[in-house]
């Protein structure tokens, strides 16, 4: 059998970079008491470590205030806390049809209580969303936009600064959901006039599972919807309004913060453009490889620009899920099939219908074998199949 080849890093980046588990492992070992809760030397350099990643992670994505970049579990809770504490009674949100349930979801709750109104606005047939678009959805009661910056499906990346500034002009809030992107893609939140931006550790920024987390602007009234301890001003009956406590309750993943900014370093060694760059010539040798095989359709991917390294194709004729399997158990590439969490991509694609895509997401540790491992595995399936 031949060696995994691992396409799947849209869901999780894997392997990440040795120097993440290492220093993870003599973080835990060295440093692994509750941070900001006493004042003995090693819970104060706990603290450090996790003040240090705030500090890191506000610089990587041009914020100004470490404190407003708040961790989390993951993008999800990130983007439900979002939802949340922006929006109520009365207020319409517009958002994508590129979205992830981790959007669409806490948004369709609070309209399903009657609260919200929502927007969806389509993507063009090249996988992007017109900026235009949502500004003709503007509305008096608009209060928040929120827009996937890139696919975990079709891999575009939309235009969030053109969108930020339009939100900009007409007061709405502005939040981004960059999981597939943090880690690839420059972002730069005041630039880009983001007043909310949610990220995941685990994916192109290379940290561990498990963490995640929101940095949001200066003028912003996010609302914290959660309580908890906070480890300062025990006798205050409430929650603290003060950044970071507001958006963070509870014992932190101290362990997630250390694997996160050691996966931040690796990038910042790395080169974040060298790392995209490199996975995009995979991406491209793939897309160029499946146009080749007979049968095989590909998904907004005609061009390479404003691309993450992500790619959705089918075999026609067969189950998205039935080549996801065959290419697992015949040549051991791991990819991911179905709908992948994000349903109104596959209803306006059409591919709802036919049970969603086959997805392969390039990571910074494939290699042109493996790209070649699995046009080979492709294209066996669909010859067979034609046969
Ligand atoms: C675009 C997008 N948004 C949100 C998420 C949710 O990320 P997490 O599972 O880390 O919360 C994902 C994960 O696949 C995603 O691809």
């Amino acid at each position: 059998m031949q060696e995994l080849v691992y396409l799947d890093n849209a869901a999780t980046a894997f392997p990440k970079p040795q120097c993440v588990h290492e220093y993870m492992y003599e973080f835990y070992r060295s440093h692994g008491v509750n941070p900001g809760r006493s004042g003995y030397d090693l819970c104060l350099e706990t603290e450090e470590v996790i003040l240090s990643a705030r500090k890191a992670l506000t610089a990587f994505f041009g914020g100004t205030d470490p404190a407003r970049l708040t961790f989390s579990y993951n993008a999800s809770d990130s983007l439900n806390m979002i939802v949340q504490g922006m929006l109520g009674k009365g207020d319409h949100a517009i958002t994508t049809n590129v979205e992830h349930n981790s959007v669409l979801r806490p948004l369709n709750h609070l309209q399903r209580e009657g609260l919200i109104e929502i927007t969806r606005v389509p993507f063009d047939d090249r996988g992007i969303v017109d900026p235009g678009e949502i500004e003709r959805a503007i509305r008096g009661n608009t209060r928040l936009v929120v827009v996937n910056h890139g696919s975990n499906v079709i891999g575009t990346v939309q235009p969030i600064g053109e969108i930020g500034a339009i939100c900009r002009k007409k007061g709405v809030y502005f939040a981004v959901d960059a999981s597939q992107t943090a880690g690839v893609q420059r972002i730069d939140v005041r630039e880009m006039s983001i007043d909310l931006l949610a990220f995941t550790g685990h994916k192109s920024l290379m940290g561990p599972t498990g963490i995640g987390g929101s940095y949001v602007g200066e003028e912003v009234p996010i609302r914290g919807t959660r309580a908890g301890g906070t480890g300062v001003r025990s006798a205050y009956p409430f929650h603290l309004e003060e950044f970071p406590y507001r958006l963070e309750v509870g014992t932190p993943n101290t362990i997630g913060v250390a694997g996160l900014s050691a996966g931040l370093k690796w990038i910042q060694e790395q080169g974040m453009e060298q790392i995209h760059r490199r996975e995009m010539r995979l991406w491209v040798r793939f897309k160029e490889g499946l146009e080749k095989i007979p049968g095989v359709v590909t998904y907004c991917a005609q061009s390479a620009e404003n691309h993450i390294a992500v790619l959705s194709f089918n075999i026609q004729g067969m189950d998205a899920a039935d080549v996801g399997t065959m290419l697992d158990v015949d040549y051991n590439i791991a990819c991911r099939t179905g709908l992948q969490c994000a349903p109104l991509v596959h209803e306006q694609l059409g591919t709802d219908k036919i049970k969603g895509t086959v997805r392969v997401s390039v990571g910074p540790f494939n290699t042109e074998a493996h790209i070649d491992q699995a046009l080979e595995g492709v294209a066996e399936i669909a010859s067979v199949r034609k046969g």
